[in-house]
């Protein structure tokens, strides 16, 4: 018995020699030995603790290729786009002005791109409609879209796995110089894990660091409030659904944007294929809103005057319209200082620390 553990502990050893030593010849440089070194998220101190994933932990080596992926044309049919084309840090990582997207061969796609930050909040699926559940799934999806990148996966692959920085980049992330889609969106998602917004003026005044102005003031208690028709607190009702320190819950809504006769995409019920979904979108964060319009899943409004006035105005009533907005379907009949009070109130969510950092910029 003893003489069988012995026995096997030897071929244990022996196999792990000569893995490691396989792995070692694969690498392109071989003077690197493999070891990855933890990254630490720094999360400002009146943000909540960021939801992490257990088996994906950020290194250094791992957001580095993350990185380079992120920007690498390579990544499309023609080599013309990368994830960072129709996401553009100084705009949220949003899409500059756009209101849909344009992919390989100048393809306009169906929808308005989204934001990229505390992305370790989301819970509850990504996209406007939730359809990829985890962070490292979405990351593989623009690739083999048609009106993206339009590339396979295998193609990439085979792309990446022939250029020595690749193997090498590869190699220093998972100890192994093959290329692979896992691999590829493990890294993505920890690259992007690491966009954290948390200092705006908003941050500043909850860690009593700025004050807001009496505009500002007014704007965050009408967002805080609830909205009463009976003459109670006036308040605009936006807390609701753009609740949390991240202004969203991340829970697929239905904001009273068109009646049921005008939904043309059907958001959430294209994946879920529930109609009870039809028309509910996943809730933005409105961190760093003035930087990310044009505004909504298909980018209908083009400045936060006219998202305000479809709040105040404009909500459509439809079978799925949420219950926290039937009470304002009748119009808040805001006074427009009150809309430029909202409209100070979250310009104050801007955070330049976050749209400037070098950290998350194309490395030459
Ligand atoms: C052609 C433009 C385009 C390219 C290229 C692109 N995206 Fe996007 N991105 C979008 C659009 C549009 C959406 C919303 C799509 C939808 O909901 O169907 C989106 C959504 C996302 C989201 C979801 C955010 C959320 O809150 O749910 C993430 C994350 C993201 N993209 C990352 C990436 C990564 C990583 C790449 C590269 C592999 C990439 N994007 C390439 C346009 C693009
Ligand atoms: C019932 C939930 C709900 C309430 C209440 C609500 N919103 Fe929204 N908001 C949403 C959803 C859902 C979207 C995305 C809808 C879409 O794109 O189809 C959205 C989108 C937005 C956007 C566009 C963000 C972007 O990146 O495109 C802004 C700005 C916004 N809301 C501000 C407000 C303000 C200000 C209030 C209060 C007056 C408010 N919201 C109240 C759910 C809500």
């Amino acid at each position: 018995m003893r003489n069988h553990l012995i026995f096997l502990l030897a071929v244990l050893v022996l196999m792990s020699i000569v893995l490691v030593s396989c792995s070692k010849d694969e690498a392109t440089s071989p003077t690197n030995e493999f070891e990855t070194r933890p990254y630490t998220l720094v999360m400002p101190s009146n943000m909540p603790a960021p939801i992490l994933p257990q088996d994906n932990p950020l290194t250094y080596e791992g957001i580095a290729l993350g990185k380079a992926l992120f920007f690498e044309k390579m990544m499309s049919k023609d080599g013309t786009v990368s994830c960072g084309s129709c996401h553009n840090q100084g705009n949220a990582f949003t899409d500059n002005d756009k209101k849909f997207s344009e992919g390989i061969e100048g393809k306009i796609g169906d929808r308005n791109s989204m934001p990229i930050f505390n992305m370790f909040y989301h819970t509850k699926g990504f996209f406007w409609d939730g359809r990829a559940k985890l962070l490292r799934d979405q990351s593989l999806g623009p690739i083999e879209n048609p009106l993206e990148m339009g590339e396979t996966l295998e193609n990439v692959m085979n792309k990446l796995q022939a250029e020595s920085k690749y193997r090498n980049l590869f190699y220093k992330a998972f100890g192994d110089s093959t290329v692979s889609s896992l691999k590829m969106s493990l890294a993505m998602e920890q690259f992007m894990l690491t966009f954290v917004s948390g200092n705006s003026k908003f941050d500043k005044v909850e860690r009593s660091e700025a004050q807001f102005t009496m505009s500002e003031l007014r704007g965050k208690e009408l967002f805080f409030t609830e909205f009463e028709t009976s003459g109670g607190a006036r308040g605009a009702d936006c807390f609701h659904c753009h609740a949390t320190a991240d202004f969203s819950n991340h829970e697929f809504m239905n904001n009273g944007l068109d009646s049921e006769s005008e939904f043309t995409d059907l958001g959430r019920a294209m994946f879920t294929k529930r109609p009870t979904d039809n028309a509910k979108f996943k809730t933005p964060s409105l961190r760093n809103v003035a930087v990310s319009g044009p505004y909504m899943h298909d980018g209908r409004f083009a400045t936060l005057t006219e998202v305000i006035e479809h709040y105040n105005s404009g909500i459509k009533e439809s079978p799925t319209l949420d219950v926290n907005i039937h009470g304002i379907k009748d119009g808040m009949n805001l006074t427009e200082q009150e809309k430029l009070d909202l409209i100070a109130f979250l310009n104050t969510l801007t955070d330049e620390v976050y749209l400037n950092n070098q950290e998350y910029k194309e490395s030459n």
